[in-house]
């Protein structure tokens, strides 16, 4: 076979383009954070991860101006040779003392810390990965380039089942995301430390979608279930409510020095620009002064907003998170939902298989402080049209339908016919 064949086989964007219906890769002209345009429309936008409104804080705009002043547009080399700056320093030890760990590492993204470091400590002599199923494709991919062995679990029971298997698990890694990024679970992190305290082995959390949103002062998920001291290697992330772009993981001085000079993710790939790291760096301390009064707002709107999408009949699965869900079932009304969606005014992004369960399609929705009633409510109304406009199924939430195969008859046009033929 061509090595080109499965490339050529992939129909799906063909159809959903040829139907219209394409929903990713909208090439957005700006933004304002609650808003965005597109070919000269607004557009409320209900699919970012902009979890406190923060890339347009004035604090946040001026610092990047002043490291494109400072610095240069970028590093143009790793932080392990050339690229190292002051900036990304500051940016580790004011991370290490507001989540209360010794040293910090930041990487150019977060699916590079991710990779990095489980890939790392997951090769080491005798290693174990202990993967939650549903976990970020990073931690997923990080997991795959280790040498260890590779296991995964379902929840705390099955790990606790797979771990009396044995005794002491100090040569293992658990990994798991704190707050899943599509439906908005919250993981229940105080099972995960009480296993540690029993068998003993290394915990690793991703709190992508916790950070800034959970805890006192947005510490995060692990401080909002009390488990900060349980937890060996914390990890975050800039790309959300620190309206950035770059990771870092906390843990203990050693660990981290040792990760510094073996993470291949870290050397091998060029530092964080300048501008993103002191967007970061001044969102973290927006976090610090500001935090309490925008994740105030922030929870507000979570909860109106919630609130107003199962008032009019969505099922939201079981969401305690900014993360709303409104669960749709098959993958092409999903995308059909979400182009009319956009074209009465409302950004938000379908969630098919295979990154949920088939069957189990969604909208993800997610809201900011910045968010204004009038946001909420423009965007509450277009949910409603396509409500009405389409015959989407009562779910219930602790019983939802797995289906065995796609569903893309929302791809088809009025008349019954494909969109595009298939290739052959
Ligand atoms: C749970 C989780 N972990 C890690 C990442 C990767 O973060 P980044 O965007 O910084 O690469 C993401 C982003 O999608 C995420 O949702």
């Amino acid at each position: 076979m061509d090595l080109f064949q499965p490339c050529w086989d992939y129909v799906e964007p063909r159809f959903a383009r040829a139907a219209g219906i394409y929903p990713f890769f909208h090439q957005l002209d700006a933004s304002e954070g609650p808003v965005a345009r597109h070919e000269g429309r607004s557009l409320v936008m209900m699919g970012s991860n902009n979890y406190l409104g923060l890339t347009h804080h004035p604090a946040v705009l001026a610092a990047a101006k002043q490291a494109v002043d400072d610095y240069g547009t970028g590093c143009t080399g790793s932080r392990f040779l050339n690229g190292n700056l002051h900036t990304h320093v500051e940016l580790e030890r004011e991370l290490s003392e507001f989540f209360g760990y010794e040293q910090t590492l930041v990487f150019s993204s977060g699916f590079l810390a991710n990779v990095g470091v489980i890939a790392t400590l997951g090769s080491h002599p005798g290693a174990v990965i202990f993967s939650e199923a549903a976990n970020h494709a990073s931690l997923i991919d990080g997991a795959r380039l280790a040498s260890g062995e590779v296991r995964i679990f379902e929840d705390p029971e099955d790990l606790a089942a797979q771990l009396a298997e044995g005794d002491s698990w100090e040569h293992a890694l658990v990994v798991m995301d704190a707050v899943f990024s599509m439906t908005g679970r919250v993981s229940d992190l105080k099972a995960y430390a009480d296993l540690k305290t029993r068998y003993g082995f290394r915990l690793y959390v991703d709190d992508a979608h916790g950070i800034g949103v959970f805890g006192p002062n947005g510490r995060g998920t692990v401080y909002e279930q009390g488990v900060q001291d349980r937890v060996d290697l914390l990890f975050g992330t800039f790309s959300k409510s620190l309206a950035s772009l770059g990771g870092f993981v906390c843990g203990e001085e050693r660990v981290i020095d040792y990760l510094r000079h073996k993470a291949r993710s870290l050397i091998f790939t060029a530092g964080l620009p300048p501008s993103s790291a002191a967007a970061a760096l001044a969102a973290l301390r927006v976090l610090r002064s500001e935090g309490p009064e925008l994740i105030d707002r922030l929870w507000e709107n979570a909860r109106y907003w919630k609130r107003g999408l199962e008032s009019l009949g969505y099922c939201t699965l079981h969401s305690e998170s900014p993360i709303v869900p409104a669960m749709v079932g098959s993958e092409s009304l999903a995308f059909r939902i979400s182009k009319d969606l956009f074209d009465l005014g409302v950004f938000a992004i379908p969630v098919p298989f295979p990154v949920v369960p088939c069957g189990q399609s969604l909208i993800r929705t997610s809201v900011m402080p910045t968010h204004t009633r009038e946001h909420l409510d423009r965007a509450l109304d277009a949910f409603k049209v396509v409500k009405k406009r389409y015959d989407i199924p009562e779910f219930d939430p602790d019983n939802l339908p797995v289906t065995e195969s796609e569903d893309w008859s929302w791809f088809m046009p009025q008349d019954g016919a494909p969109a595009e033929p298939p290739a052959e």
